[in-house]
């Protein structure tokens, strides 16, 4: 084969964006694709189930790197990646999304090609653009450094093609081409309503909330977490909450000695049944990024409990709302979906099913130009 290409995984939300990038990669004969995880994340719930959901093929190498503080987890991720790109040589290295293994394994392939004159592995980032303009938040600055580092930026909506333009990114690298996770979202919807976890946890379908937190500023703070729940109960009197727990949030909730009997909660769970959740739920509370771009998708009203978005399309076409931390702001959102007022939103444009369709392509012709 002509040209190798590498996609980078390592965290849940990586996995349900590569997907349809490795799958449509496999129509180019020229092509070789190689999976590589990094093993950020290990759990089973977390990593193995969506291999096994959205039918991914065992990676190749898997750098099972493991927790640790953000710098030991990057550094590490780096030093085993440079080891594969010194091996296996691909044309071009694919990250998706923001979390460390992104910004890790773009370092790594930028670092390589200043030592190495004749091998200059390309990058590609796929999610580009994305700014929530809080540097205190580990993904900002994933996200913009690794746009820095990229050959090919590729991005889900039009603010994210002007924040690079902003940024000095030249127009020609940069390419709206919608959203992969919606690929996901799209090709299993299907599969989903098959999941038996509203039948499980005898739930009725929009009778209940459900609700994911894990971001450092809302779960490692007590105080914070303490104000939060607070909030949550209050809620809880009026629909049920239906919450799958991260692990990071539930080993602060146990390290602070923290109760949720208020809460119906469950362990994190796979992409067929969390998709299920989503799509039959009154509404979604969330701290995550990516649940607010396929809670626009599904037309279920979002409440997204942090003070910015790094995804304002969510918001200005979509069905998300961004109420941080407030509690007042909180309960009169929640009070109006109850009501039947909840936001009615739009699907943003090119979040179709063929975003990879179109990256593939784009990187297809990419890659001829330039060998
Ligand atoms: C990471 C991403 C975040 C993403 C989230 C989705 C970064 C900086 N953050 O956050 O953007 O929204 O994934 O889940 O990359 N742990 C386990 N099992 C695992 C993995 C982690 O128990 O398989 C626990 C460990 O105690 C670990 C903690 O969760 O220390 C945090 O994991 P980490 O990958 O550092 O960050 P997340 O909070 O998961």
């Amino acid at each position: 084969m002509k040209y190798k290409i590498i996609i980078v995984v390592g965290a849940r939300p990586n996995f349900m964006k590569a997907a349809p990038v490795y799958e449509e990669f496999k129509k180019y004969p020229e092509i070789k694709t190689i999976l590589i995880h990094t093993g950020q994340h290990y759990d089973q719930n977390l990593s193995r189930v969506f291999f096994d959901e959205l039918k991914l093929p065992e990676p190749k190498f898997y750098l099972g790197v493991g927790s640790g503080s953000h710098s030991i987890q990057t550094a590490k991720i780096m030093i085993e990646f440079e080891t594969i790109l010194q091996k296996q040589k691909p044309n071009m290295i694919v990250v998706v999304g923001d979390v460390n293994s992104t910004l890790a394994c773009a370092l790594s392939a930028a670092k390589y090609r200043c030592l190495n004159k004749v091998y200059q592995p390309l990058i590609a980032h796929i999610e580009a653009g994305l700014r929530s303009f809080d540097w205190r938040m580990p993904e900002e600055i994933n996200r913009r450094l690794t746009d820095a580092l990229s050959d090919l930026l590729f991005t889900t909506e039009p603010q994210a093609n002007d924040n690079l333009l902003k940024e000095g990114i030249e127009p020609n690298r940069i390419f709206y081409v919608g959203n992969v996770m919606i690929d996901s979202l799209l090709k299993f919807k299907a599969q989903a309503r098959k999941s038996k976890i509203l039948k499980e946890l005898k739930l009725k379908e929009k009778n209940y909330a459900l609700l994911t937190i894990h971001r450092p500023t809302n779960v490692d703070d007590k105080k914070d977490l303490e104000k939060l729940l607070q909030v949550l109960k209050k809620i809880a009197d009026s629909i049920e909450i239906v919450f799958p727990i991260h692990p990071r949030t539930r080993k602060m909730l146990e390290d602070y000695k923290i109760s949720i009997d208020f809460l119906r909660t469950v362990p994190a769970l796979g992409y067929l049944d969390f998709l299920r959740l989503m799509s039959d739920a009154k509404f979604v509370l969330t701290d995550s990024g990516g649940i607010q771009e396929e809670t626009t998708v599904l037309g279920i009203p979002c409440l997204t409990l942090r003070k910015n978005t790094e995804r304002p399309i969510t918001f200005s076409v979509g069905t998300n709302t961004v109420v941080g931390n407030e509690p007042t702001h909180i309960i009169s959102e929640v009070k109006k979906i109850l009501q039947g007022k909840a936001k009615k939103g739009n699907i943003p444009e090119f979040w179709d099913g063929r975003t990879a369709e179109r990256i593939c392509k784009i990187v297809y012709d990419y890659l001829r130009t330039q060998h």
